[in-house]
């Protein structure tokens, strides 16, 4: 494949030479477009002799062989590692004002960005607006991850590690091994209200069920995702249905499955709700200093799709354990699946700072008998792509 390399200027230009030492290694023709500030982190050299190729930054080079609108218009995949604030804005915009945007915009392949800037920077909204500009328009938005970040701060902003982005981005140019697949996916964390203004919820933030929706819908399947309180934006490309409590999840996913072929409950589902909610606002001026709440116990949404299934119809569920002893988190796992009925059980660790609201996972998927079948680590979108992997083929 040939695969474009847009490196722009920011410090974690340095590991976008991992980027594309990762793409050759891979088998790819690898590109690299550099803007002007991207060279002055990392040497054209270094560039040249990694991706055994041409490096290209100047858009009055080549003019005769029109290389502006050529090296995009040859591309199959367009990867932009590091993409920082400027070159984000200047992509929302349309800009053509540099060899990297010219090639973008004459370009038809799929386009991939890892963003890398400082916290305050990726949370202005002048950049948040733009990241969902281009999302809306197909862009494949990797990262950034939270961590360390170039000076003493740390924090969300810091570029995705090289071998997620390549991932990330060969990922959607996989074939469509789901083609013709109906999917039904829940994502989010669901609320119990107590009343108008509070609920009793959880720290899921979507992040697992959206990666899993965005990928099985790039292997082509048609994805219905249902959605319960979203920290992020939803994908686009495929049909999204909100709910908010563990009662409208359960009614939505009843309906959305039933001629789904694949069922995937990627939500964190309270299993307690309120026993009442209360029509004003609950005031401490009238409960004193301790306020009992009263809960009842949810439905097993899982445990209910598995029970009234279609003849055919594979249903993937996801456990959620604090448990840290990996043998003694097994064993809680093949509890769960021989109670759930479910076929695949993705395992997950999950604590303060793990699986949940994080950019990355790790699991183990266990099958019904509670044989391990399947072991995935990294972003959320490659541990997606393992358990599509799972349903795509027979295991
Ligand atoms: O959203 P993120 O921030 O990316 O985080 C991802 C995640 C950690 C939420 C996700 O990977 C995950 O583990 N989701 C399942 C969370 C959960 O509810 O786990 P559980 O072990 O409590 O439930 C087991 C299974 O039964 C799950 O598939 C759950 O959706 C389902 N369930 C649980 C309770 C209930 N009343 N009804 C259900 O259907």
């Amino acid at each position: 494949m040939n695969v474009v390399v847009g490196i722009t200027g920011g410090i974690a230009a340095y590991k976008a030479v991992s980027v594309v030492r990762a793409l050759v290694l891979a088998g790819h023709d690898v590109h690299v477009v550099a803007t002007e500030n991207a060279l002055r982190f990392v040497g054209r050299p270094t560039l040249e002799a990694i991706s055994r190729n041409t490096v290209h930054s100047d858009l009055y080079e080549g003019v005769a062989e029109v290389r502006h609108v050529a090296i995009g218009q040859a591309a199959d995949l367009i990867v932009v590692a590091p993409a920082t604030a400027n070159t984000i804005a200047k992509l929302a915009s349309g800009l053509a004002d540099d060899l990297l945007g010219n090639t973008i915009l004459a370009s038809t392949a799929p386009v991939v960005i890892a963003p890398a800037m400082h916290t305050e920077m990726w949370q202005n909204p002048a950049t948040v607006a733009n990241i969902a500009t281009l999302r809306g328009r197909g862009i494949t938005v990797v990262g950034p991850a939270s961590g360390q970040l170039t000076g003493r701060d740390s924090g969300p902003g810091r570029m995705s590690e090289p071998d997620d982005i390549v991932a990330a981005a060969l990922s959607i140019t996989r074939p469509q091994d789901l083609a013709g697949r109906r999917i039904t996916i829940s994502a989010g964390g669901t609320r119990e209200p107590l009343d108008p203004v509070r609920f009793i919820g959880n720290r899921s933030s979507g992040r697992q069920g959206v990666a899993l929706a965005e990928a099985a819908a790039a292997r082509g399947a048609a994805v219905t995702l249902v959605t319960a309180n979203l920290e992020i934006a939803a994908p686009r490309g495929v049909t999204i249905q909100k709910v908010s409590t563990t009662l409208e999840l359960e009614a939505t996913m009843a309906a959305a499955s039933t001629d789904a072929d694949v069922v995937i409950m990627a939500a964190a589902v309270a299993d307690y709700r309120p026993e009442t909610v209360a029509e004003g606002k609950i005031k401490k001026e009238t409960q004193g200093d301790v306020l009992d709440l009263r809960l009842v116990k949810n439905p097993d949404i899982l445990h209910g799709l598995v029970e009234r299934r279609p003849v055919g119809q594979i249903i993937v569920g996801f456990a959620a354990e604090t448990e840290e002893d990996p043998e003694a988190l097994l064993a809680l796992a093949r509890g769960k699946v021989a109670r759930k009925g479910c076929d695949l059980l993705v395992v997950n660790r999950v604590g303060w700072s793990e699986g949940f609201a994080t950019e990355g996972n790790e699991v183990v998927i266990i099958d019904r008998a509670g044989d391990i079948v399947g072991e995935a680590s990294g972003s959320k979108r490659s541990v997606a792509d393992h358990v599509l992997d799972l349903i795509a083929r027979p295991y």
